[in-house]
């Protein structure tokens, strides 16, 4: 039986639904902290599951940044299932259409075409997207609002605190809130990450930088060297180079460009997203390679250009409160980045924090509001292997590309194509949680 026609089954014949797929009331009260895609995801998915979610986000309204950001066919998975499909088929209107075009990977100097992946069949029911992480997320924020999450923007959290039977956060302006669970989704440099381990984990540098922009065609279209790749549809290509590589793609039917380049850089400085880049130092980089790498960068407005530092975290031993070495009482736990950052060449960040939104929903279900500490637990227990396996593909791919052998690639080109592995892409997070969650929880609640 389909999973859907199996929840529709469980429905009680008296409950109120938004979407036909809302559980009854749990009466778990939850605090999310961030709204980002982790939290605007646990929000959602905790709707689903009967519980009362309320975010808290210290933006103080929605702005469209970033770049380009990944969702894999795990992340579609998840999507599709709010409204319908609705969310997906607005998704899908913003994010790169590669059915004909595919993957075209270079050799870095000569610039010749090695092999081009194809893209896969789409499907419906588990769909792929990349776009721009600002307007794929404006979707999942409205979608939140419109099924009735209060999010709080304008709320930086400063502290958060519990005891045997509740759990909240205290706001800049001294105001606390109290509820049942707390969720730390605040992202990769997490406040809450602090208060759960009970030290500061300092990141590490990963030994890399990304510069990365995204800008309109208009310079690409007036040469007419550059013009193909964005007349003609979307379009994705990658040179790949000693400890460098460098992708490029055109996106909603051409119009945007957006090009990221992976390169060393020991630079140890603080996390942070956005430093202003300089195309000069992009150039040397590029020194050697296919000239059209360099006609590429000379069409972004320098403005435009990040310099993005990749830091790197070691697996946190906890995610949750009072487990392990964790002080506290098991009601507080960290989800998405806070959690586990992740590596771009994992193209996979987002994609598992959606994954933990919906195990932890699911579990706090089953628990109930009287066992939130085994839910939380759970929740750990049902993600934490499975996450640091993903993790690791980031720099497995990283380093197949930046130490190719050509000569065995001439060989057996399809081997340096982007890996796509069915253990991760043709998980259904939700499946696994609803079929393994009581085994799981049972389990963790006996523990001390
Ligand atoms: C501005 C921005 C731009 C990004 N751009 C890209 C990109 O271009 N490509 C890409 O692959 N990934 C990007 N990411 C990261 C990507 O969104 C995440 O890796 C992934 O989606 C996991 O999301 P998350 O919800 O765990 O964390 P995040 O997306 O980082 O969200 C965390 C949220 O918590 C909020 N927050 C932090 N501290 C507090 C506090 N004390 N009180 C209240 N709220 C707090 C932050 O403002 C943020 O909105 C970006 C993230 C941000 C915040
Ligand atoms: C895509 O762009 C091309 C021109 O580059 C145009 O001819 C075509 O109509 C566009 N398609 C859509 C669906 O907008």
């Amino acid at each position: 039986m389909p999973l859907r026609a199996k929840i529709d089954e469980l429905k009680l014949p008296n409950m109120a639904a938004t979407n036909g797929t809302e559980k009854p009331k749990t009466g778990i009260k939850i605090i999310i902290v961030g709204a980002g895609f982790g939290g605007l995801t646990a929000a959602i998915e905790a709707k689903r599951q009967g519980h009362d979610p309320v975010i808290y986000e210290a933006f103080p309204e929605l702005k469209v940044l970033g770049d380009i950001i990944s969702f894999g066919p795990n992340a579609g998975r998840i999507f599709y299932r709010w409204n319908d499909g609705e969310i997906t088929r607005k998704m899908r209107a913003l994010s790169i259409d590669l059915s004909s075009y595919g993957f075209n990977i270079h050799k870095y100097d000569t610039g010749e075409i090695v092999v081009n992946q194809k893209t896969p069949m789409k499907d419906e029911k588990a769909p792929v997207f990349n776009g721009h992480r600002g307007e794929l997320h404006e979707i999942v924020f409205n979608y939140a609002k419109e099924i009735g999450v209060p999010i709080h923007l304008g709320h930086r959290v400063e502290n958060y605190w519990e005891d045997e039977k509740s759990a909240g956060i205290l706001l800049e302006d001294g105001t606390r809130v109290e509820a049942d669970v707390v969720v730390g989704s605040d992202g990769v440099r997490s406040k809450a990450r602090t208060l759960v381990l009970g030290y500061e984990d300092k990141p590490k540098s990963s030994g890399y930088a990304v510069w990365r922009a995204w800008f309109s065609n208009k310079d690409m279209l007036a040469d007419p060297e550059t013009a193909h790749f964005c007349n003609n549809g979307d379009t994705f290509n990658g040179w790949i180079g000693p400890d460098v590589h460098f992708l490029f793609s055109t996106i909603k039917n051409g119009s945007d460009c957006c090009w990221v380049l992976t390169h060393r850089d020991e630079a140890d400085i603080a996390e942070s997203w956005s430093f202003p880049g300089h195309l000069k130092d992009v150039y040397k980089v590029l020194e050697g390679w296919d000239p059209m790498c360099k006609k590429i960068v000379s069409k972004t407005p320098e403005e435009k250009l990040v310099d993005w530092k990749l830091v790197y975290r070691d697996p946190l031993p906890t995610w949750v409160s009072g487990y392990g070495k964790a002080p506290g009482h098991g009601r507080i736990c960290l989800l998405g980045d806070s959690a586990h950052p992740f590596l771009p060449t994992s193209a996979q960040g987002a994609t598992q924090a959606l994954e933990d939104g919906v195990a932890l929903a699911i579990l706090l279900r089953k628990a109930g509001k009287s066992n939130i500490r085994g839910a939380l637990r759970a929740f750990q227990e049902v993600r934490y292997e499975r996450v640091g396996k993903v993790q690791k593909t980031g720099e497995t791919t990283r380093d197949m590309w930046h130490k190719t052998d050509w000569a065995k690639v001439k060989d057996n080109p399809e081997s340096i194509q982007l890996p796509r592995e069915d253990w991760i892409f043709g998980f259904d997070q939700e499946k696994y949680t609803e079929e393994n969650g009581d085994d799981i929880i049972q389990k963790v609640s006996a523990a001390a």
